[in-house]
């Protein structure tokens, strides 16, 4: 069984899909807590009606990243709450090498593009404007690069003549819905092996 931390910044949609998961007992996992950089974020709130233990974590004075006490904090809080398998999701801070050590191989992370296309922010947008006809999504392992880590899975998406950033953003978002879980149950089996920048799936029965 995984035991999973989560780190969000917003609505939290993506751990709203790995609850459902693990609650209809299609996802060996047990998600430990909940931390978000935002105060009110919304992930908070949801994972509090689901009675996960779910909390603040002050980053300042940085807001971009999560580094110096706040990180220290982090790692403490991930640890003593058990957690053996970081799970960012929609957490808008660089994670840094001392988190990435404290979980090697553990850190996860989602990004709204079939990467290694269009990293950063506003993924989606930048596909449109690029004139994408397929956009989609990507969870792979964090590296001490940006949206650079070995990718576990992808799925893609039609982008549509008339879609805009935002139908094509709720396009990706469905598909986010079910990479996750999907990367998730694959590190759960165990049945995989990273070499180099592949992630070999020894067993993947999801597909
Ligand atoms: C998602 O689009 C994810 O790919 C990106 O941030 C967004 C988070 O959404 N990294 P949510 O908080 O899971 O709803």
């Amino acid at each position: 069984m995984l035991h999973l931390g989560i780190l969000g910044s917003g609505s939290g949609s993506n751990m709203q899909s790995i609850v459902d998961e693990i609650e209809a007992g299609r996802l060996d996992a047990k998600i430990e807590i909940v931390l978000a950089d935002v105060r009110d974020a919304y992930i908070l709130e949801r994972a509090a009606k689901h009675g996960l233990k779910a909390q603040y974590l002050d980053c300042a004075p940085w807001k971009t990243k999560l580094e110096g006490p706040a990180e220290d904090e982090c790692i403490r809080i991930l640890k003593e709450a058990g957690v053996d398998t970081v799970v960012l999701a929609g957490f808008m801070r660089i994670v840094k090498p001392k988190l990435l050590a404290a979980f090697p191989e553990r850190v996860l992370n989602i990004h709204p593009a079939l990467l290694p296309a269009f990293p950063g922010v506003h993924s989606w947008t930048q596909a449109l404007d690029y004139g994408c006809k397929v956009a989609g999504v990507t969870v792979h392992f964090v590296d001490a690069g940006t949206d650079s880590g070995p990718i576990i899975v992808q799925k893609a998406v039609e982008v549509l003549e008339d879609d805009t950033p935002e139908s094509l953003h709720a396009r990706i978002q469905v598909q986010e819905h079910i990479a996750y879980p999907e990367a998730l149950s694959i590190i759960a089996s165990g049945k995989y092996s990273i070499e180099g920048r592949r992630v070999r799936i020894v067993d993947n029965r999801r597909r």
